[in-house]
Formats: C-alpha cells, sequence, structure tokens
C-alpha cells in the first residue's frame, strides 16, 4: 500500500470527517466470534484512528455508533451495545480527556436507557474544556429524525410569522455548532448513506471500502483523506 500519510497536504485536511462504522458483525463471523466480540473490537481501535486525527489537525470526527433504525436489532444484541458503551467511557475517559478530546452526543434522549444518557454525558462534561477534537458519537441518531426535531424545536420557540432559514434550521440540528461534514467514510462494502447527517453531508466527498471497520486502521484513513484532496469540489459551481 502507498504510504498515504506522507502525500497528505496538511494543509488541506477536512475539518470533519464522518463515519458509518459497518462490518463488526462479518468481522466476528469470519473470525468464529460473537456479533457482541465484533463490536468491542470496534470500539477498540478508535483510539488510534483519533490519535492520526488529532495528529492530522482534523476538528471533528463523528462516528455512527447507533443509529434510530437499530432498535430493530436482537435486543440482546442492542443491551451489548450499551455495556459496551459503559464500559469504553469507564475504562478510555482518562485518556480522552488527555489527549484533548472533547465528547459530544448527537442523538435522540427518547429510548436510550438512562444509564447510557448519564455516561455520555458525563463523559461531555469531563471534556467540556477540550478542543483538539470533537469525537462526536451519533447515538440513537437518525438524519430525518434530526431534520424534524430541528424544524419542530425551532416552531416551538419561534415568536410571529414568516419561513424557517437554512441557518435557523442548523442551529437547531442535533450537531449545532459543528461544520459541515467534508468527508464521510464507510466501511464495510455497503455504498449507503443510511440517514447518517443527511443535511450535513450535502456537499461531502465520499469514501467507501470493503475493509471491515475493526479492520480499519489509520493507513486507511490517511488513503481517504488523500482521495479527499484529490477530487475537485466545486459546491455545484463550475
Ligand atoms: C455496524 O456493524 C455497527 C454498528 C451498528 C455498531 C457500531 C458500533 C461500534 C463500532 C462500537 C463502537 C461503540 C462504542 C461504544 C465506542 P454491523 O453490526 O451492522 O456489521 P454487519 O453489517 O457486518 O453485520
Amino acid at each position: 500500500m502507498k504510504d498515504y500519510k506522507r502525500l497528505i497536504n496538511r494543509k488541506k485536511v477536512p475539518a470533519h470527517i464522518a463515519i458509518i462504522m459497518d462490518g463488526n458483525g462479518r468481522w466476528a463471523k469470519k473470525n468464529s466470534l460473537t456479533r457482541s466480540e465484533g463490536h468491542r473490537q470496534g470500539a477498540e481501535i478508535i483510539e488510534p484512528l483519533m490519535d492520526a486525527a488529532i495528529d492530522m489537525r482534523i476538528k471533528v470526527v463523528s462516528l455512527y455508533a447507533f443509529s434510530t433504525e437499530n432498535w430493530l436489532r436482537p435486543r440482546t444484541e442492542i443491551l451489548s451495545l450499551w455495556k459496551l458503551l459503559d464500559y469504553f467511557f469507564r475504562s478510555k475517559i482518562d485518556m480522552i480527556r488527555n489527549k484533548g478530546i472533547r465528547i459530544k452526543h448527537s442523538g435522540l434522549q427518547e429510548r436510550l436507557p438512562r444509564s447510557t444518557l448519564n455516561t455520555i454525558r458525563h463523559a461531555e462534561h469531563e471534556t467540556r474544556s477540550n478542543n483538539k477534537l470533537v469525537l462526536n458519537f451519533c447515538l440513537n441518531y437518525g438524519g430525518r429524525q434530526d431534520i424534524l426535531q430541528a424544524v419542530n424545536r425551532w416552531a416551538g420557540r419561534r415568536r410571529g410569522s414568516g419561513k424557517i432559514t437554512a441557518r435557523q434550521l442548523e442551529g437547531n440540528l442535533l450537531t449545532a455548532g459543528l461544520p459541515p461534514v467534508d468527508l464521510m467514510i464507510r466501511t464495510g462494502g455497503e455504498y449507503r448513506i443510511s440517514n447518517f447527517l443527511i443535511w450535513q453531508l450535502a456537499y461531502a466527498e465520499l469514501f467507501f471500502t470493503d475493509v471491515l471497520w475493526p479492520d480499519f486502521r489509520p493507513h486507511h484513513l490517511y488513503q481517504a483523506i488523500y482521495e479527499f484532496q484529490n477530487r475537485e469540489r466545486r459546491f455545484g459551481g463550475l
């Protein structure tokens, strides 16, 4: 594989990378492990990727950790994901804080267990003054639901009449305050957006790879950034 890291122009890195971490189940099957063990390995690989993102001076990484559609999975798998999340933050919060990472949760509160909400809120609070990298956990997240809640929130607060503007909509999204997504990466060989950050992705470059998420390494991230830099972004212009 090419040494993509060396080829990257560090002055032109994407500000916001969003990742659909797909393929944990298939990775587990391939390795004769349970699906939960696949998710666990999927969580383990996050730290070196964050180190790489910090090194590249990327400002925001959004991770699709649980979608509003993932409630359709067996209860045992869902429960194992909440357990994993608790374990992840309990065991890694000091490391996350020391690296200068700020945790953010973008997602709906409804249906999430209270303990999971508390865990993620605690992580947000503990890391609130960090500014090296925002690690945005999209947990119980759906892009359409995000747009709907933004419009409803705006409508609930508005005085008088008038139409919602793009700026007002953005200010009410679950990701309010984050820059738009520049680069979206999906692992696991599917070519879909799957209701992820659909407003925020409008002009993102898309990078799809067959690599299963637990096998995704910093050199794959560098490859995606390199490809991003070699595409021409026109934002609808010429
Ligand atoms: C998709 O793979 C993955 C998920 C639905 C969960 C993503 C969660 C992680 C990577 C763990 C990160 C969580 C924490 C707490 C840090 P899949 O199960 O759909 O895989 P498959 O398509 O191969 O079955």
